[in-house]
């Protein structure tokens, strides 16, 4: 493996610069036992993992792969239960089968999954009828009930968060390799709402293509193709609460290099993206793959530096500028961020959010986002980034394999009155299973 390129790191080096999105604890004695003992834990992900999916993050920038990135807005600590994972996975799967098919090109699953749970905040305090408690942060950090003993920081949380990823990662790694991804019965994914709906007799048609392709691939090589009967999912989330993600950092000898094995594939925030502060600092010494989201207020200036910061070397497969510019503003931005990262010379994988630029306030009140927007991002961010002679290799978006209804459109044309119905995320609206195979099926029609 080559060297790598960065002086003057160590796990805690971030504590000198400023941390934005940190909980306040009362009792930090408490907060260092809680830390002390997650650093004894075993590691959620393995370095080889994690070597892997870079290598396939690498492939994608080379246009040889795409990258599919999503799940719950935050997860939390009671959806630990095996049908919501296993609805997950499910939807993940179909996805990335739907897109294999449509864009011909492998795919790589990678979940926000297994310790998706603390959130950045725009207002450090909430209030309601002249009460103010500290905001809901995530699981990880606080509980959602507004009472102050809710909303009080409690560094066993992290514990709590440690152990369900362990468990969320556990099956979804059985899962993975056993005859639930087996792409020769694609019927074990099916999930039994969708019977009726418009999608169905597309998706049909692709797994039967699917299936027709690999009958006759076996046939005609006379054994069976067993990278068909499992599949690869990768983790990750956004490294937010960095003294969780500093207690799971460790130096692996063989290679001289740190790696955070709290997931494969950990992703700075837009809010905590300076290139100055704590948690690009943090990043910069891990050699996990690393994301960075992008937003309309990041500059040119801002992507120059930290794709210099993050990515010295320029090694393959390291870093993921994820933009999130939403529809109206894409078209402009997008030509600034592609020749901001083209002058430092280096390459990344541009994977597109079409998710958090999209947000807004329903007639009722209550936080979506238009399936119509979130495609049209998309379709936006795949034509800019040909025209300016780059690609499209990934896109991240917030999903669930239930039934919610929490974005208004698609097949079956969810308005704003649908959406008090099924109305389940404490965070940010994702899009619901029968939105999200849409979705794959638009992008593999392009
Ligand atoms: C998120 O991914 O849930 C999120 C908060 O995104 P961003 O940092 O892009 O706003
Ligand atoms: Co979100």
């Amino acid at each position: 493996m080559k060297d790598r390129n960065i002086t003057n790191w160590y796990p805690t080096s971030w504590q000198g610069k400023t941390a934005g999105q940190q909980p306040l604890y009362a009792d930090q004695a408490e907060v260092d036992r809680v830390l002390a003992q997650l650093s004894k834990m075993p590691p959620l992900v393995t370095w080889g993992e994690i070597e892997s999916l870079k290598k396939q993050l690498a492939e994608a920038a080379r246009g040889e792969r795409f990258l599919l990135q999503g799940g719950d807005c935050a997860e939390s600590f009671e959806d630990c239960r095996p049908d919501t994972i296993a609805n997950k996975l499910k939807i993940l799967l179909q996805m990335s089968v739907v897109l294999i098919h449509g864009m011909q090109k492998r795919v790589i699953r990678v979940g926000r999954i297994a310790g998706q749970y603390a959130k950045p905040r725009s207002a450090d305090i909430e209030e309601r009828d002249g009460k103010a408690l500290p905001s809901y942060r995530g699981d990880l950090i606080n509980r959602a009930p507004f009472t102050e003993k809710d909303r009080k920081p409690d560094p066993h949380l992290l514990l709590r968060g440690y152990e369900r990823a362990a468990m969320t990662l556990n099956y979804v790694r059985a899962m993975g390799e056993g005859g639930f991804a087996d792409l020769h019965h694609p019927e074990y994914w099916q999930l039994d709402f969708v019977k009726d709906s418009q999608l169905e007799k597309n998706y049909r048609h692709i797994i039967e293509t699917i299936r027709e392709s690999l009958s006759f691939a076996e046939t005609v090589s006379g054994r069976k193709i067993q990278e068909a009967g499992r599949a690869d999912f990768y983790t990750s989330h956004e490294g937010l609460h960095l003294l969780y993600e500093q207690a799971q950092t460790q130096y692996v000898e063989e290679v001289d290099r740190w790696y955070n094995n709290s997931t494969h594939f950990p992703w700075i925030g837009v809010r905590t993206a300076h290139p100055d502060a704590a948690h690009v600092e943090f990043f910069r010494g891990i050699a996990n793959p690393v994301g960075v989201k992008i937003g309309p207020d990041t500059t040119a200036d801002e992507i120059s530096q930290l794709v210099d910061i993050l990515n010295p070397d320029d090694e393959a497969g390291r870093l993921t500028l994820i933009h999130r510019y939403g529809y109206r503003q894409v078209e402009e931005k997008l030509p600034i961020l592609i020749e901001a990262v083209r002058r430092t010379g280096k390459t990344v994988l541009y994977s597109c959010d079409s998710m958090h630029g999209n947000t807004e306030i329903a007639s009722n009140g209550l936080k979506t986002r238009r399936f119509e927007n979130i495609l049209s991002e998309l379709n936006i961010a795949f034509a800019v980034h040909k025209s300016e002679g780059s690609h499209l290799g990934g896109v991240h978006v917030e999903l669930t394999g239930e039934n919610v209804t929490e974005c208004t459109g698609g097949a079956r044309g969810l308005t704003d009155d649908d959406l008090e119905r099924a109305y389940k995320s404490q965070v940010d609206p994702r899009l619901n299973y029968e939105q999200a195979l849409e979705m794959a099926m638009q992008i593999a029609e392009k």
